[in-house]
């Protein structure tokens, strides 16, 4: 009788596994603080992209850990074809025409110093507008080598219209843009930067991002920002992180039509693992809850660490 009238379900449809992608064939390597989590070779990942598809995901985030001999101030490297990442979305799209492949819209995993742009002329805070058409080049690039959906998560003013018009112009009309509408300056990406490495590139200072995340403290901002991208041409909208911010994705769910997605980050993942380790909390039960939540808050897909995990549970 209850499950008859549960009103929010889990479905492995609505899960995203994101993925992380290194140069070399080393076996996985574990990233410490994301147990489960691998930094894979191409092989790796396809494998890894297969076996999440017999469960039934249907879809894949692709970041990719760059070398520190390719990355400078500008990220020159974002748009070399051979660099690792679009060595990655052909092979796994080659492996599996049919699993949509996301990838990151950004320059964080390729910039000397772990910003999402290239930075003005003070040598510290980020240019907008010369970042902006860098990231179309970017967007380009990805769909150029068959990503499905690219998604900007840099936050830049301008980059959702910036970036359709280029795909357009590329012919890559189809290709759809998931925007990272409402993506907070949030300290719990810690994990993230340590398995992109964006964070040893800043040199293990705090990498400050508040000149274009938007301040955790504001609601408001990030419905206007979140509906800008909307009006640029946005197909999807995210919110960023998910579990502190469900107030904003309940709001944004009221204030569009769009499909909305919400990412479960690093840290939120590397936390409910942590205190699971110190048999503090229930692995299995707290990761359901805390996605049920994110549903029953209006997401209608989720990024998540737990992806896989969670698709092998629903699929026995
Ligand atoms: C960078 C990017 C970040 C994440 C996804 N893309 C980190 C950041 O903004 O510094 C975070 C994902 C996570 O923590 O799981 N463009």
């Amino acid at each position: 009788m209850r499950a008859m009238i549960q009103e929010t379900q889990l479905s492995v449809a609505d899960l995203i596994q994101p993925l992380f992608v290194t140069d070399g064939d080393a076996p996985p390597e574990p990233i410490a603080s994301m147990p489960g989590m691998y930094r894979y070779a191409i092989g790796d990942l396809v494998d890894a992209c297969r076996r999440l598809a017999a469960d039934g995901i249907l879809a894949v985030a692709l970041f990719p850990r760059i070398d520190a001999r390719h990355k400078d101030a500008d990220g020159g490297f974002a748009t070399d074809p051979d660099n690792i990442l679009y060595r990655a979305i052909r092979a796994v799209k080659e492996a599996l025409p049919e699993l949509l492949v996301i990838t990151d819209v950004a320059l964080d995993p390729y910039t000397s110093h772990g910003h999402d742009g290239v930075l003005g002329a003070d040598g510290a805070t980020v240019d907008n507008d010369a970042t902006v058409a860098r990231l179309a080049e970017l967007a380009v690039a990805e769909a150029t080598a068959g990503a499905d959906w690219v998604a900007p998560s840099d936050m830049m003013d301008g980059r959702i219209g910036a970036i359709r018009q280029a795909l357009d112009a590329a012919g890559f009309p189809d290709t759809g843009v998931l925007a990272y509408a409402a993506k907070f300056a949030s300290a719990y990406y810690g994990p993230f930067r340590d398995a992109v490495g964006s964070l040893e590139a800043a040199g293990h200072t705090a990498l400050d991002k508040r000149t274009y995340q938007l301040n955790p403290a504001n609601r408001r901002e990030a419905l206007l920002d979140a509906l800008l991208d909307e009006t640029e041409g946005a197909d999807l909208l995210m919110v960023k992180p998910a579990g502190p911010y469900l107030d904003v994705l309940r709001e944004l769910r009221q204030a569009t039509r769009l499909p909305l997605a919400a990412y479960q980050v690093s840290g939120e993942y590397a936390q409910i693992h942590a205190a699971a380790e110190r048999g503090w909390l229930d692995l299995e039960a707290v990761r359901d809850e805390s996605l049920l939540g994110i549903k029953r808050a209006g997401a209608d897909l989720i990024f998540t660490y737990f992806a896989g995990a969670l698709a092998a549970t629903l699929s026995r």
